[in-house]
């Protein structure tokens, strides 16, 4: 996934300081993109909002990790049960040709929906793809009353976010907290985490990961399926109240600001940027990298409880204070080989970097403590997702 901007540094550079970009007629633009208004007003409700009975369920889950900020979901409620579907028109087209990532995303919000349903008293028996005729229909969970568990995984929900900064370079995480994470998988054996925390490991992926994210850069239907969940203005993200922002992409506040200030950028420069924080910050600054893999790439059950699975490793990562993002340009290479018959060069890559052509990767992460807080992403209100 592309970013919107990541640095506009060689734009930076010689626009002296804000107040030349002020006197500049950057102030009426700062106004359309929002920066005074920063992670408020009703796209960003949802995080605050202490929403109690079974809204505030759904309230929970869509606040989950998901591709684009696509929020590719429908909810349906009863006195006693919660349906979760696929809404397959947000999808990410060419970047995600077989809506692996939108089924991921469902995974994701059903995760937070079952720690929120706990916490608040229920015991939720889910079932995935409860119809064989309707493929939508990711979940149906029952709810029945009991007595209500704490769970620190559930208190992050609200503070859990894309980290897209670098991290600090030379802090490692400990071994331990990198096999609780391969701990919190419940389904062993058709999922698999595979951490890389050794500089040799390292260094292989974060080559793979550069390489894949050219590949994907010089893909015109996959940078243009991608660009079209960027959000450049205020109005828009206020309007939509989703896809990719300014805002969530964890630069520093004064370049943040600046940023906001200067024209949109053209999908060129835009991926140039793109590449070199990949290449020069974000992979570099990694303390680890992880895979999450499947089995069966076609099992939709797999890929919803691969979502489920990177959800709880991103709130407990969250809980020890650690950046976590999710950089998918390998597996959507793959997936765009498969799609189009090419020669499969990310599909070989992801096997060798796993070492078993069982395991087909469907996530991969980056990790390490972050020098910045990015804001939160805009998210639909309940009231927007209910059917
Ligand atoms: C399957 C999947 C793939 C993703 N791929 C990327 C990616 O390649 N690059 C990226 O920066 N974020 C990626 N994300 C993160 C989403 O963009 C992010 O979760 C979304 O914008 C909402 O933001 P939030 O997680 O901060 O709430 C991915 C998320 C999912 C579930």
């Amino acid at each position: 996934m592309g970013n919107v901007v990541i640095t506009r540094r060689d734009f930076i550079k010689g626009a002296v300081a804000l107040g030349g970009l002020m006197a500049a007629g950057g102030f009426w633009r700062a106004f359309d993109t929002g920066v005074f208004q920063a992670g408020s007003g009703p796209a960003y409700e949802a995080w605050g909002k202490n929403v109690t009975g079974i809204d505030g369920l759904v309230n929970s889950a869509i606040l989950a990790t998901n591709a684009h900020n696509t929020q590719p979901w429908h909810f349906k409620i009863d006195n006693h049960s919660i349906d979760i579907f696929a809404d397959k028109t947000r999808n990410i087209g060419t970047a995600d040709p077989y809506f692996r990532e939108l089924y991921i995303s469902i995974g994701c919000s059903l995760e937070n929906l079952i720690l929120a349903a706990k916490v608040n008293g229920y015991s939720p028996n889910v079932t995935l793809l409860p119809n064989p005729t309707n493929d939508s229909h990711v979940a149906h969970i029952e709810l029945t009353k009991t007595q209500p568990v704490s769970s620190p995984l559930y208190d992050v929900i609200p503070n859990r976010r894309m980290n897209r900064a670098p991290y600090e370079k030379d802090r490692a995480v400990s071994k331990e907290i990198l096999q609780s994470m391969v701990n919190l998988n419940e389904n062993s054996s058709e999922i698999k985490v595979f951490m890389f925390d050794s500089a040799t490991d390292k260094q292989k992926v974060g080559k793979a990961m550069i390489e894949a994210t050219e590949a994907f850069i010089g893909d015109p239907d996959q940078v243009r399926d991608d660009t079209k969940w960027m959000r450049q203005s205020w109005d828009t993200i206020k309007e939509k109240k989703d896809g990719i922002t300014l805002d969530a992409q964890g630069l520093p506040g004064w370049m943040l600001t600046v940023a906001k200030m200067l024209p949109p950028m053209s999908p060129e420069q835009n991926n140039k940027y793109w590449i070199s924080n990949v290449r020069d910050k974000q992979i570099p600054t990694s303390a680890a990298f992880g895979f999450i893999a499947v089995q069966d790439l076609n099992s939709k059950q797999q890929v919803v409880q691969a979502g489920q699975l990177w959800q709880r490793i991103h709130l407990f990562g969250t809980t020890k204070g650690l950046g976590m993002h999710i950089l998918n340009q390998l597996s959507e290479r793959r997936d765009r080989e498969l799609s189009q018959g090419i020669e499969p060069v990310f599909g070989k890559k992801l096997h060798e970097i796993l070492g078993d052509s069982k395991w087909n990767s469907v996530i991969q992460f980056r990790l390490g403590y972050p020098t910045a807080e990015p804001h939160h992403s805009p998210r639909r209100p309940v009231s927007e997702v209910l059917i």
